[in-house]
């Protein structure tokens, strides 16, 4: 296939560019260190801009680099104006937003808005007093009916949160407890005070009016609450599931409009917003992601990243088939349809490495990870590739819960083991699902510390560095990478990845997923083996062309059958004239 010079999405006039975009995530703390302190930074990712720009990549969403103590390593915010010192500056800020358009890329920035650290100004005014004129920014209740504040059960509904324990803290000042559906550091925000939105769209504007191209909005789903606040039912672990009163409220389509009408609204630009939706059934989110609608370009969901969750949830691993993530993927390829937009994913910052997960990181490791990426990139929908995925990193080998640097998982650890589970059966689930999976350091080269940093790096850097890096994968053809880089050049190049309709083929195969793209006389097939043993499909190609494999060696397809080696991934094109 000839490399042209990709159609990139800053020189169309089109409202949906996004559909012939690909987003690639920056988790700035790992990414690039400029300054030896061990944690990555703006300088540092300026540093690296020629990795994405030869990537291909249209847009870069940065997770949070706002001021923030790092309880929930930026997902905390206590300052919405300002870069946190260990990122850099507002200086260091523009000059880097600056560069990635200089190079005709956009810059997306996460919008943390269901709660902010409690070292935020408002939270601290909040808190001081029941009368202050902050206090109904945030939830705040008094113990339960009959109990004493602090008492064991006194908190106002039995919700647990996210990150372990009750989603309620006791402020001793004035003996009220608040909501955190997250850390006891992170108070959620009352949207249904009307100061808070408007708070938070003249914080969006001023982003905005600084250049920025975007949001990637975190849990927005969960930002309409019913505010009678109602006990949860009992889960496995005896707590309270608060999920169906917190999440996807009754208000939310209309805060979701409201931002639209107030922020976006009569604003030039091309602009992507995209809504982290724990939860979020297809129903919701063709509502939306309907662009008549005015409310969201796409949404994030989890059904996929859910399959291999028990019923203990993400710390009860159960089995991944194929065949479930076929069932679900090609549920929501089908539903949303021509009137909504998925969004592709199979890593980000809170997922496991997707090869280790979803792959073979082991004797098919280059094989999974490119039949896995071809697959993902050419469903209807914009693709996000999490940093390090384009070279196929993978989990860490975390030895010990010492090593071990995130809330979510020292907080289910310190809790588990408290209960009495057995400390290596709890760190063996941490290791297969936990977060820092995702966040050890990107892998540039082959030096002590994977050319991320020449201090000691916050977390540490995954072993296998020496042969899996960027550096080993640049020049390679048949690198992971160089794979990726192919893959979005067919989305900017072929209007059919971009535009086309959706057909799954075989859908009652267990291991090979497959499917048909349609746009005006052009075709797409795509075709992947998703597993270690050789398998032979009926499947007619004989009149179509190959355009893209991952194997060297692809066996010509007899009539009427196809052959595939292990993890073999193959993407065919035919065109009526
Ligand atoms: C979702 C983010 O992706 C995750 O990293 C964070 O911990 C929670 N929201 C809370 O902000």
């Amino acid at each position: 296939m000839t490399l042209t010079q990709p159609d990139r999405a800053t020189t169309t006039n089109d409202p949906q560019w996004w559909k012939s975009a690909v987003v690639y995530q920056i988790y700035p703390r790992s990414f690039a260190d400029s300054n030896g302190d061990g944690i990555g930074d703006l300088p540092g990712i300026r540093s690296r801009l020629d990795h994405l720009q030869e990537l291909g990549v249209d847009v870069i969403w940065l997770s949070p680099i706002y001021r923030s103590p790092h309880a929930d390593n930026g997902y905390d915010i206590a300052d919405y104006h300002d870069i946190d010192p260990v990122f850099g500056s507002l200086a260091d800020f523009d000059a880097l937003l600056a560069d990635v358009h200089e190079r005709g890329m956009k810059l997306v920035m996460d919008l943390v808005v269901n709660h902010t650290s409690d070292e935020h100004p408002w939270f601290i005014e909040s808190r001081s007093s029941t009368d202050n004129p902050k206090r109904d920014w945030y939830w705040w209740r008094p113990a339960r009916d009959g109990f004493a504040p602090g008492d064991p059960g006194a908190e106002p509904t039995n919700w647990e949160s996210f990150f372990s324990g009750p989603t309620w803290t006791l402020d001793e000042t004035t003996g009220e407890y608040y909501l955190h559906l997250f850390d006891t550091k992170q108070p959620d925000l009352n949207w249904e005070n009307p100061e808070v939105r408007q708070a938070v769209y003249a914080m969006m504007r001023w982003w905005l009016d600084r250049g920025v191209d975007g949001f990637r909005m975190d849990v927005i789903n969960l930002i309409s609450k019913d505010t009678a606040l109602p006990d949860g039912a009992p889960g496995v672990s005896g707590v309270g599931n608060g999920f169906p009163y917190y999440a996807n409220g009754p208000r939310i389509h209309e805060f979701m409009q409201e931002m639209h009408r107030e922020v976006f609204d009569g604003r030039d630009g091309e602009h992507l917003t995209v809504g982290e939706m724990p939860g979020v059934t297809w129903q919701d989110a063709v509502l939306f992601t309907d662009p008549a609608r005015h409310e969201l370009d796409m949404v994030f969901q989890f059904e996929h990243v859910n399959l291999d969750h028990g019923p203990g949830g993400k710390f009860d691993p159960h089995p991944m088939r194929v065949s479930d993530l076929k069932a679900s993927l090609g549920r929501w390829q089908r539903e949303l349809g021509t009137t909504g937009w998925n969004s592709l994913y199979l890593s980000n910052h809170d997922q496991p490495r997707s090869v280790s997960r979803f792959g073979d990181d082991g004797l098919h490791w280059r094989e999974s990870a490119t039949a896995l990426a071809t697959v993902l990139h050419l469903h209807r929908g914009t693709p996000y590739v999490y940093q390090g995925e384009e070279l196929g990193m993978t989990n860490a080998p975390f030895a010990t819960v010492g090593e071990l640097r995130d809330v979510e998982s020292l907080n289910h650890y310190r809790e588990s083991v408290i209960a009495g589970h057995e400390p290596d059966t709890v760190l063996s689930a941490i290791r297969h699902i936990g977060r820092d999976n995702a966040r050890t350091p990107v892998q540039w080269d082959d030096s002590p510390q994977a050319g991320f940093t020449t201090g000691i790096p916050w977390i540490g850097v995954n072993p296998n560095h020496t042969w899996l890096n960027a550096a080993a994968q640049r020049d390679d053809p048949a690198s992971i990478y160089q794979h990726y880089r192919r893959l979005i050049e067919l989305r900017h190049t072929l209007p059919v990845v971009a535009h086309g309709d959706f057909t799954m083929l075989l859908a009652d195969h267990p291991t090979v997923y497959a499917y048909e793209r349609h746009h005006e006389d052009t075709t797409l097939l795509v075709v992947a083996n998703l597993a270690g043993d050789a398998v032979d499909v009926e499947l007619d190609v004989e009149s179509y062309d190959l355009l893209l494999s991952n194997t060297e060696d692809c066996v010509a397809p007899s009539a009427e059958r196809l052959a595939l080696d292990p993890w073999e991934a193959r993407v065919y094109i035919t065109t009526s004239s």
